[in-house]
């Protein structure tokens, strides 16, 4: 079973709208199977935001991430990566199509609510920042038979 890295972030916190998104992967049968509230610090965002430190919005991308609580999550499932990028739309909320988590909750490019592994390399470098061993829950729920057939596995 595939594994990604989810981070609700400050405004989906604020804006008491992490129950709501976290219910979307409810809905999809995603198995959650990690989860914490923390506080994201300077130097927890630019090992995180590694690739995009050097970019002009960083300073306020920075600011942002840091501002408020988070709740950081890992969600298991098939090709998990992938439906969670697509269940979160384009990095814009203006631009995500409607039905999509950020095209439905959010009117922003910086402030969009959830991020998410753009790959698997990226879901195991999340998640060795964020996780370790001993915080991640195996369990396989009973319902399991009825999300998908055995050989879809
Ligand atoms: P995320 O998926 O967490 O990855 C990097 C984050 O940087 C992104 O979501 C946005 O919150 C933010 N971001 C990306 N591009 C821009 C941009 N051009 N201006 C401001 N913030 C951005």
């Amino acid at each position: 079973m595939d594994q990604t890295f989810v981070m609700f972030k400050p405004d989906c916190i604020e804006r008491g709208l992490l129950t709501k998104v976290m219910s979307r992967f409810e809905d999809k049968g995603l198995r959650l199977v990690a989860l914490k509230m923390l506080r994201v610090t300077p130097e927890l965002a630019k090992q995180h935001y590694a690739e995009h430190v050097e970019k002009p919005f960083y300073p306020s991308l920075e600011s942002f991430i840091t501002a408020a609580p988070v709740v950081a999550a890992i969600y298991e499932g098939l090709d998990v990566v992938r439906v969670v990028r697509e269940m979160l739309g384009a990095t814009s909320g203006l631009k995500a199509a409607a039905g999509t988590i950020r095209g439905d909750f959010s009117a922003s490019r910086q402030m969009n609510l959830v991020h998410a592994s753009d790959s698997a390399e990226s879901a195991a470098r999340e998640i060795g920042i964020y996780f370790s061993e001993k915080e991640i829950v195996a369990w396989e729920p009973r319902c399991d038979d009825m999300l998908r057939a055995a050989d879809e596995a």
